[in-house]
């Protein structure tokens, strides 16, 4: 048996029961693939059936306010996978029609190598293999690759071995074959080498070493940030501000942040505007310190505050402005910002 034929043998009984499986729209596969890139599949389940609800085409999600596919993608985290969708989807619409070769696709906002392989191989049957997290253990632990996946030959050598393994007649079958078989059986912890179809073909498993594979290169770099939030009320109003466009969390709305070197207590912020609004004006909160949350590289080290102020101050910081609180819901808020916001409302 070959690896391809092992491989959809395994698939064909084991193959997860999923809403974009056995469709050939290029719009869905991509929204899938853009939603799974860095979503746990039943998580990214609800917002693609949500997604494909609201949006059933792609010209209803170029014609949409970027406003609108932020708030729909509210809670799933890597936010710019949400403008470049929307960004791409108005790439699509001008162009006329989703486009069919691989360069195109490739071309559009936000889609890499990987994006356009997966979209190819399923929507059009194009015989391109798929590589991603899955995709790097599996081969990296069957073939035991010494190559670091993260680096320029590494890319190369399992690029050319995916390909070379690919079933060319069912390729989409077989991408999929592949993610489904390193996200249920050859898991990154405790991979269930009993039951594989692979156990003795398997050069990691021959020498205990599942878990030295796929080998990395790089270890990333552990940014911390110290963020001080502070919920400003003035009657049935909070003030608020858009997040540009070069950070974390783009687009989304925030409440008054000042951001510091350390974690610094509330008196030593060093904010002339905080300062003029905290002296005498409101009445001060503190609701939670220190609380931690991990993203992708980087922990946020937050505080959160309230302030109820009794007038409106005299000038307001740039971007900033007073949106009803019952305004809210209507807008995308970071998750951890959404978490915190509830306990001021419901302590
Ligand atoms: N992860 C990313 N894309 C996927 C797909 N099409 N099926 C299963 N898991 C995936």
């Amino acid at each position: 048996m070959t690896f391809a034929s092992t491989l959809l043998q395994w698939y064909s009984t084991h193959k997860r029961t999923l809403p974009w499986r056995g469709i050939t729209d290029p719009y869905r596969i991509w929204l899938s693939e853009i939603i799974l890139q860095q979503t746990q599949i039943a998580q990214g389940r609800d917002y693609y059936l949500r997604f494909t609800e609201h949006f059933p085409s792609v010209e209803i999600l170029a014609e949409a306010s970027e406003d609108e596919v932020m708030k729909l993608w509210e809670g799933l985290g890597y936010y710019s996978r949400a403008r470049n969708l929307h960004a791409a989807a108005r790439q699509i619409v001008a162009h006329g029609s989703f486009p069919r070769h691989y360069e195109d696709v490739r071309a559009l906002k936000g889609i890499g190598d990987y994006t356009a392989a997966a979209i190819c191989s399923i929507a059009y049957n194009d015989p391109i293999a798929t590589l991603d997290g899955n995709a790097y253990r599996v081969y990296g632990r069957i073939y035991s690759i010494e190559f670091p996946f993260d680096s320029k030959e590494g890319k190369a050598f399992y690029k050319e071995l995916a390909n070379s393994l690919l079933d060319k007649t069912r390729p989409g079958e077989y991408n999929q074959a592949i993610m489904d078989f390193g996200a249920t059986q050859c898991t990154p912890r405790n991979p269930n080498c009993e039951e594989c179809p692979f156990t003795n073909s398997c050069g990691a498993h021959e020498e205990h070493k599942e878990n030295l594979f796929p080998v990395k290169a790089k270890k990333p770099i552990i940014k911390e940030r110290f963020l001080n939030y502070f919920f400003i009320f003035l009657n049935d109003q909070i003030l608020i501000h858009k997040r540009g466009n070069t950070d974390i969390w783009k687009g989304l709305y925030e409440p008054y942040l000042v951001e510091t070197e350390c974690n610094r207590d509330i008196f030593a912020l060093d904010d002339p505007w905080l300062n003029t609004v905290i002296s005498g004006k409101g009445i001060l909160k503190v609701h939670g310190r220190d609380i931690r949350h991990i993203l992708t590289h980087r922990i946020l080290r937050t505080n959160f505050y309230s302030i109820h102020l009794a007038q409106c101050p005299q000038e307001l910081p740039e971007g900033y402005y007073f949106c009803p609180t019952d305004h809210l819901d209507r807008i995308a808020l970071p998750a951890l910002i959404k978490k915190n916001m509830k306990l001021v409302f419901n302590p």
